[in-house]
């Protein structure tokens, strides 16, 4: 573990540009989150409410602008997909999609609001539930019954449950999540994600039973964008992982609920 490693996460003090994609967005762009969701369409075989947790192994690496356009690609494909926010230290995706923050998914876990109250439909057709009041214990709360059977509504409902979460190193609560969902991708960016980084993320994954099923490397320098004349210094490859889970953490274990009632 590296000696330098923050263990508090910190928000900038600038305000940083967002990208959010569009049909506007440079071609490049657009074709690598196709590729992406194409790959997870293939990665995962769960019969409904296929969950697919965004994590990384550091802050910053872009978990929330994929997790977020991961969101927006599956919307494009006229997929049933919800976002949900489950970075409930510094929650970012409403903020990059402009919509509030608040009632989210700790409002409804501590029963403030109903799930159908609390979930946002957006223009682009996708579907997205903040992560609402900022609670004291998200450790505890994302690793609750309550949380389980959140997910179980939504999957009833939703062929896409896409879930962004804070980095494995700085808290658990992302390893907490792994266990119950379908699969995991992690966010690399070039430069901040070390080898050191990213065998630790893997660890703890581990440790959850989670499902790997690739990595997308984000900030990579790419010709194609260039070509492009993209204002996006970015591009997104997609690597699968070949690691298997015990059925312990098949999202497929889970018992019916009914949404309404949440
Ligand atoms: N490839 C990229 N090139 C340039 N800027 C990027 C890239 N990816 C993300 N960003 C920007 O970097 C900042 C951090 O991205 P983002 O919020 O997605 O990261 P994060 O991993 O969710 O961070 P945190 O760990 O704080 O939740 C944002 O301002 C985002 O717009
Ligand atoms: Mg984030």
């Amino acid at each position: 573990m590296s000696k330098t490693k923050k263990t508090t996460r910190q928000t900038g003090s600038r305000r940083k540009q967002q990208f959010l994609l569009s049909e506007d967005s440079p071609f490049a762009v657009q074709e690598a989150y196709k590729l992406l969701r194409t790959n997870l369409i293939f990665s995962t075989t769960e019969d409904k409410g296929k969950t697919v947790l965004i994590t990384s192994s550091m802050q910053g690496e872009g978990k929330s602008t994929t997790a977020v356009n991961l969101g927006i690609a599956f919307a494009q494909n006229h997929s049933r997909v919800i976002l949900i926010d489950c970075d409930l230290r510094l929650p970012t995706d409403a903020s990059k999609l402009k919509v509030k923050n608040q009632p989210g998914i700790t409002d409804v876990m501590i029963g403030i609001n109903k799930l159908t109250d609390a979930i946002q439909h957006l223009p682009t057709g996708l579907d997205f539930l903040a992560a609402g009041t900022i609670p004291p214990n998200p450790t505890e709360l994302l690793g609750s019954e309550r949380m389980r059977q959140i997910l179980d509504a939504l999957s009833n409902h939703y062929e896409y449950i896409i879930i962004d979460t804070p980095p494995v190193t700085t808290v658990s609560d992302a390893a907490i999540l792994a266990k119950i969902v379908s699969g995991v991708v992690i966010v690399c960016k070039q430069g901040v994600a070390t080898q050191e980084s990213v065998s630790e993320t893997l660890q703890k994954l581990s440790f959850s039973e989670a499902k790997v099923l690739g990595f997308v490397f984000n900030g990579v320098a790419n010709e194609k964008v260039t070509k492009y004349k993209s204002h996006y210094s970015y591009s997104y490859g997609y690597a699968h992982a070949h690691q298997n889970r015990s059925s312990s953490s098949s999202g497929g274990s889970r018992s019916s609920n009914d949404f309404e009632t949440i």
